[in-house]
């Protein structure tokens, strides 16, 4: 037999399967018990969340030989040819391909007829909101008030391209995205009746890789158990997603908070050198300071099983909240520049000296002072802009030429505009060394 693929192979076949979305199954479930059934619904939701499997599970439980159920047989024929997709009163139709007027007409025609094996006649429309407005105006009157045996489902990713006209006349059904925990718990479920060995770390990543699909994890479950050929390592994922060890970024944030650029710096090129994703690396450095900023505002937030817990808490302890939020925000600033960077190399260590040259300059006695654009006076150089830059030495791409011209350049130039405040904005102007004596007034 050919192989299925696992979101195919473990497309929940009922309700009870179904991971998360319980505000949907609840009011579902209370309808088909209570036999109070509306004629149309609409499932919202992104990219492989269950829209398409709640579909098929309400066409089964209006079609159980059994009865109107919220809990099919899945023996029954009706159950039977659902689940393999040969139910010839289950029509699903891709929208995206049937957008046109005419195509809607032909469809509504048909649905007059009765239906020729089960209770209803289901019609699953995907993507609705890929119809043209004539489409959706010719429908308007059939999902108004369609004979008795006719039930609508229909599902989008973009609700908000939908008639107003049409939303009102259909049930919606906002599903959510898969919360990574729920994620990783469903692989460790799957990979285990696979008979595939997975650590759980392995799943974590995998789980955060997926964001909030569950079919996209169920996919790249697929593609870890090929790539590891055996058990699916957390190394393994790692470097198939091309992930970034968390020891990496501990270590950089390490060197940032002692504005130690050369080591920052060389920790760049060592991740370089293993050809890791600059852009997951900013990522998991704003997921790494987001913790950090949870143990300082509350520690009993953060999780427990966390690998590199104790170092995170360490960060927390000498990290000021401050500048946590400002990396935390260059983090994120730095990932949305990455595709106009000349290279991802070049992104990357930008952002780590826009960090530097930005946060608050540290005291002689290790605390942070005020910064200078607020003091009015020039702040005393930072450890960075003492021990200047690391020697580039062997350096390739032009992105490198230009961080080695930036390493030559003067330090003071980053020292004078250390307002955490006013970084976005680019403002940076040079603290006017007269400034600190107020202007007298003069009558
Ligand atoms: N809530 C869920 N619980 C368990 N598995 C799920 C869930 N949602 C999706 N899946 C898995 O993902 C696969 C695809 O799901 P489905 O076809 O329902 O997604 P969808 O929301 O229709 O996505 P799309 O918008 O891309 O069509 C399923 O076969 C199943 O393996
Ligand atoms: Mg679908
Ligand atoms: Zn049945």
């Amino acid at each position: 037999m050919s192989y299925q693929v696992l979101a195919r192979k473990w497309r929940p076949r009922s309700f009870a399967a179904l991971v998360g979305q319980e505000h949907v199954v609840k009011a579902l479930t209370h309808a088909l018990e209570q036999q109070r059934l509306h004629h149309a619904y609409l499932f919202a939701g992104t990219r492989g969340v269950g829209k398409t499997t709640l579909a098929r599970i309400l066409a089964k439980a209006l079609n159980c030989e059994s009865g109107i159920t919220a809990a099919p047989c899945d023996k029954c024929a009706a159950c039977a040819e659902i689940d393999a997709g040969r139910f010839v009163d289950l029509i699903e139709v891709d929208a995206a391909t049937n957008t046109k007027v005419d195509e809607m007409r032909q469809l509504l025609e048909s649905a007059v007829y009765s239906p020729t094996r089960g209770r209803f006649k289901v019609y699953v429309i995907d993507e609705v909101h890929m119809l043209s407005t004539s489409a959706f105006n010719a429908m308007l009157k059939t999902l108004e008030e369609p004979p008795a045996h006719i039930k609508f489902i229909l599902a989008t990713t973009d609700p908000q391209k939908i008639p107003v006209t049409v939303l009102s006349r259909c049930l919606q059904f906002n599903l959510k995205q898969m919360p990574p925990a729920a994620i990783a718990g469903h692989l460790h479920h799957i990979a285990g009746e696979e008979g595939v060995r997975a650590e759980p770390g392995g799943l974590r990543l995998l789980a955060a890789a997926a964001r909030g699909s569950m079919r996209d994890a169920l996919s790249l479950l697929d593609q870890a158990v090929a790539y590891s050929a055996g058990e699916v390592t957390e190394g393994a994922v790692r470097a198939m997603l091309g992930a970034v060890d968390l020891g990496y970024l501990v270590d950089l944030a390490d060197a940032l908070l002692d504005a130690d650029a050369g080591r920052a710096i060389g920790i760049a090129d060592a991740m370089e050198a293993r050809s890791l994703s600059f852009d997951g690396a900013l990522a998991e450095l704003a997921n790494l300071l987001h913790r950090v900023a949870l143990a300082q505002a509350a520690p009993d937030a953060l999780d427990l099983q966390l690998p590199d817990r104790d170092r995170i808490l360490a960060l927390a302890a000498r990290a000021d909240p401050e500048t946590v939020q400002l990396f935390y925000q260059i983090a994120v600033h730095g990932r949305r520049d990455l595709p106009l960077a000349p290279d991802e190399y070049a992104g990357f260590t930008m952002a780590l000296m826009r960090m530097l040259a930005f946060a608050p300059a540290a005291a002689p006695d290790g605390t942070s002072v005020a910064p200078a654009a607020v003091v009015g006076r020039t702040p005393p150089s930072a450890p960075a802009a003492r021990r200047g830059y690391r020697s580039g030495t062997g350096r390739r791409s032009s992105a490198r030429s230009s961080s080695r011209a930036l390493r030559a350049s003067s330090p003071s130039a980053a020292s004078s505009c250390r307002s955490p405040k006013t970084w976005s904005s680019f403002a940076c102007r040079r603290t006017p060394r007269r400034s600190a004596k107020r202007p007298t007034r003069t009558s």
